[in-house]
């Protein structure tokens, strides 16, 4: 039985959330630059969105230029954000064709204007598909997101706009960049690395991890079917008991 087979279709999570790493390795292990890991892992994300979409997933993000990538090379930043223009470009059809928004995360104003240009008229032209949500987290990091939210609330209350005793986790919630978005349920990474590198760490409070040893360009879509059959034998008990989760589902 393969693990598409074996994949529950009424326990999927809504939200999958990939830190896409290896790319650079993958070339090196191959005598290759390390730009064209980054093109083989292009071609990983529109497969693995697809595949998403297809079997239901509602939101994917996709962890695809951190804060700290900012201090990579020049000339390897400058080869990623044109990438990233020519591939929006590129794939607004393929997002069309099959019914999936683009939106994105992040300080996506200190990305060139060439690329948040690009991002916009991809947002705009997909903003009334709704079969899934494909998030691109561009120039964030959750450290980031949260401080955003904190200068937000703090400027709310400066202006009488809330009362600083209607600050809770909700409320929090509600100020950040994430804040449509059902928190994941699945983390993946890729790459043989053990580490959440600043991604979503408010949103993963009770997301089920999950690593592997594939590098993002080999991560192909039975690996992420294998990854959701892997949740799928998780118990989620949120601080309860095992015994209390079986009566509720009882
Ligand atoms: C990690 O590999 C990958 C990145 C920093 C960027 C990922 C970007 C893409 C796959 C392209 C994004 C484009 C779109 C359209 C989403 P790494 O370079 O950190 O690999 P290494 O750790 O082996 O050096």
């Amino acid at each position: 039985m393969s693990f598409k087979e074996k994949i529950d279709k009424n326990k999927l999570p809504e939200h999958i959330a990939i830190i896409m790493d290896g790319n650079g390795r993958w070339a090196k292990s191959r005598n290759k630059n390390r730009m064209l890991g980054h093109q083989e892992g292009v071609r990983r994300v529109r497969e693995i969105t697809e595949t998403c979409a297809e079997l239901g997933i509602k939101y994917l993000t996709v962890y695809a230029f951190s804060t700290e990538n900012w201090d990579r090379p020049k000339f390897e930043v400058n080869a990623l954000m044109q990438l990233l223009v020519v591939t929006i470009g590129k794939e607004i059809k393929t997002l069309m064709n099959n019914n999936i928004r683009l939106e994105t995360i992040g300080d996506t104003n200190a990305l060139p204007r060439n690329c948040v240009k690009e991002l916009q008229k991809a947002a705009d032209r997909t903003k009334d598909n709704d079969r899934m949500t494909l998030i691109l987290a561009l120039s964030y990091s959750s450290r980031w997101e949260i401080v955003d939210a904190a200068k937000r609330i703090a400027e709310k209350v400066r202006n009488s706009e809330s009362d600083i005793n209607e600050i809770n986790e909700e409320f929090f919630s509600y100020n950040m960049c994430t804040a449509k978005y059902p928190d994941p349920e699945l983390l993946i990474r890729t790459s043989g690395e053990y580490r959440i590198s600043n991604f979503l760490l408010w949103q993963i409070a009770y997301a089920e991890l999950y690593f592997t040893d594939k590098y993002w360009p080999d991560f192909k879509s039975e690996d992420l079917y294998e990854a959701i059959v892997d949740y799928q034998s998780r118990e989620r008990r949120f601080g309860k008991t095992g015994e209390q989760i079986k009566e509720t589902a009882g």
